[in-house]
């Protein structure tokens, strides 16, 4: 929103649409935008219209839609530049255009609303509102909400309600997670915003340094108190010690977004909202307002400047993002232990743990939780935390440990594995351990997000934007910064100094042999050549790789759409064996530790059923290679390294699998990258 410079409605467009297509990589099936529609002439006081357009399918379909809006003056100039726009990824109804958000009030659209979430309660709020005799015209759970801000306005009777005060109330009748932004032809100078659960952000722009960093809150106590009317919502913005004033009323500009991709190109200050804050932006100035203050509660909101570059988000040379992610690792694993490795003292220091670590170091128990790939770094680090903390390691999937109710106790130490710090499943477990009293520790990639936020204390795996829907760097980063993890509880463990030695070599070395990975890539396209129109694909390890086969079949299900299973060797004989023939592919990971005789078995009873292997194995094993269809040689590292530089080729054939199947490797149907409902 800026009142200073006008702008052009296609300019209002194209910085919707760019934000929008920012975000792509989080998955979604249909796209809508809101802005001010042509003025209202004749007796209705030039009011304002606003015009809602959608479209299912791809982002730029919704741009191509806008250009052919004729009715619509692209070039017409306006003050009050407030679109609003999002992407939906259905949760409660089909993919359609009238299922897609922005959801409308009436066909006035005098309350228009996106919202990324889930209203729990919406059926109740839709009875209710039925009743009263509005009617629905999608199948989802947002629209009670545009619906029921226009009931609390229409009933509204002789009391000066403002919008940000409609907002609040139409936020206490609701349950369940949601980040929302209204916009409404009553107040048309006006932009509200609000969150509870799911993530929203205020990115902010400006001409002129600000000379404050910190938004302080308005707490609205007096509003609901009896016989206290409540001011216009003007009033209390005025009285609000905004960020503009510090600009002498020049140009500033606000973007509410969910994520900080969509705003990076504008600006990099942002402040994160929390729960239950609402957001104004008000004749050109931002306020932010509580109900009520809480015990402890910050009262102020501080804009921080991201580190995120443009061009970080962008694909570069590559095809697509997931393709450079994966090259990316040899540097962001780097990131991920940069600073906090001293090689000559060897000792590892995570900044943001190390005033827990007394605690931790007296747990009973670490919980490992997580969803996805994130579990599966979890899994791929549980024996090395077990053998560097000598404390038992429980690792859990979000969803499953919240489905029984898992007991966790005060002296138990739960780790939060999200590389968006917003994963839904994760989010909870966080807070039902919370509610427990353990200490909870996040490792995520999103400095700012929810885990980040509401973790006693946590590390940031610093892998930069992953965007691909398919993880990548993530999970090597997650991994080496668990490692990390296990190093810094073993400093003084006598006992342990050589292993400690040879992991932190192990962990120096790592770029360099990531890069003899990497130049792996076109051995493992013409393997992909080979396997593209089989129909399943079984990957096959133990021990330390185990993660690796659960992680190689999840990206494989993922982006090529092939039916792949991870197996545990040691398995085996209990039932995957019945699938081996001389025609289902098989991959085995067999590298030189403490299972390789284990493993070597494994192969062998494969073999012995006609199966035609392809096996991932250290460097010149001519015994392995005898045995094998095809080999992939890889560099030797400690063990508990091992698993990364052996996810790195079935990344690559995942990839290459879905291009040769014709497949978009960073959009995966059905699939998001950041799930923020349960
Ligand atoms: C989704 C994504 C996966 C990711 C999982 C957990 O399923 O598609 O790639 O591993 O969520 O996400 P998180 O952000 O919590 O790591």
């Amino acid at each position: 929103l800026n009142y200073q410079v006008p702008r052009t409605r296609k300019e209002i467009f194209e910085t919707l649409v760019k934000g929008l297509q920012r975000l792509e990589y989080r998955g979604y099936d249909s796209a809508g935008v809101a802005v001010d529609g042509p003025k209202k002439t004749g007796n209705d006081h030039n009011q304002n219209t606003i015009c809602l357009i959608k479209k299912t399918g791809k982002v730029k379909a919704l741009d191509e839609e806008l250009c052919k809006k004729d009715f619509l003056d692209l070039d017409e100039k306006l003050f009050t530049h407030f679109g609003i726009a999002h992407t939906r990824w259905a949760t409660h109804g089909e993919p359609s255009e009238v299922n897609s958000h922005p959801h409308r009030s009436d066909k006035e659209n005098e309350f228009v609303v996106i919202h990324n979430g889930i209203i729990t309660n919406y059926k109740e709020l839709k009875a209710y509102l039925i009743n009263k005799g509005y009617e629905f015209e999608s199948e989802t759970d947002t629209e009670v909400i545009p619906k029921l801000i226009k009931y609390i306005y229409d009933n509204r009777e002789n009391e000066d309600i403002g919008f940000s005060t409609l907002v609040e109330r139409v936020i206490q009748q609701l349950e369940g997670a949601f980040a929302l932004v209204f916009k409404s032809r009553h107040f048309p100078r006006e932009a509200v915003c609000t969150r509870r659960g799911s993530p929203l952000l205020i990115g902010v722009r400006s001409e002129y340094e600000l000379s404050t960093e910190d938004i302080p809150i308005q707490y609205n106590n007096a509003l609901f108190k009896e016989g206290v009317q409540e001011k216009n919502s003007h009033n209390r913005a005025d009285c609000s010690s905004d960020i503009d004033s510090v600009g002498n009323g020049r140009a500033v500009e606000y973007y509410f977004a969910s994520d900080a991709s969509a705003i990076i190109e504008h600006t990099n200050k942002v402040l994160y909202l929390e729960d239950d804050d609402m957001a104004v932006v008000s004749e050109g100035k931002l306020s932010i307002h509580r109900l009520k203050r809480k015990v402890n509660e910050n009262p102020v909101r501080a804009i921080q400047t991201l580190q995120m570059e443009l061009q970080q988000i962008m694909k570069g040379n590559f095809d697509a993002f997931m393709q450079k992610e994966i090259f990316e690792q040899p540097e962001s694993v780097f990131n991920t232990m940069r600073g906090r490795i001293c090689f000559d003292t060897n000792t590892v220091i995570l900044g943001g743990l190390k005033d827990h670590l007394k605690e931790i170091k007296r747990c009973r128990r670490l919980i490992v939780i997580g969803c996805g790939t994130s579990f599966h770094a979890a899994v791929a680090t549980r024996q090395i935390l077990e053998e560097l903390t000598e404390l038992s390691v429980m690792v859990e999937l979000a969803s499953d440990f919240l489905d029984r109710n898992t007991p966790v106790f005060r002296d138990d130490v739960c780790f939060f594995i999200s590389q968006s710090g917003e994963t839904a499943d994760t989010l909870m477990a966080l807070r039902y351990c919370k509610g427990q009293g353990a200490l909870t520790v996040g490792v995520t990639n999103t400095v700012g997000s929810s885990i980040c936020r509401e973790t006693d204390c946590g590390v940031h795996i610093n892998a930069g934007p992953e965007i691909g829907v398919a993880s990548t760097k993530a999970y090597t980063s997650q991994f080496v910064a668990l490692v990390m993890f296990g190093l810094m509880m073993s400093e003084d463990r006598l006992s342990l100094q050589q292993r400690r030695l040879d992991i932190i070599n192990g962990l120096k070395m790592l770029p360099d042999l990531i890069k003899q990975v990497l130049a792996l890539d076109k051995k493992i396209k013409a393997i992909a050549d080979e396997l593209y129109q089989q129909k399943s694909l079984l990957v096959m390890g133990r021990g330390y790789q185990y993660a690796t086969c659960l992680e190689g079949a999840l990206k494989i299900k993922e982006i090529t759409y092939m039916h792949s299973e991870g197996i545990l060797a040691g398995e085996l004989k209990h039932g995957p064996l019945a699938l081996i023939d001389k025609d289902m592919p098989v991959i085995m990971i067999i590298m030189k530790d403490s299972c390789y005789t284990k493993c070597q078995n494994a192969l062998e009873q494969v073999t012995a059923r006609s199966g035609r292997p392809i096996i991932l194995c250290c460097k010149d094993d001519t015994d392995i290679c005898k045995n094998a269809y095809h080999t992939l040689e890889l560099p030797q590292t400690v063990d508990c390294l091992q698993g990364i530089l052996t996810v790195i080729p079935l990344q690559l054939l995942s990839f290459h699998l879905a291009v040769l199947r014709g497949y978009d490797v960073d959009f995966p149907r059905n699939l998001a990258k950041s799930v923020t409902v349960e």
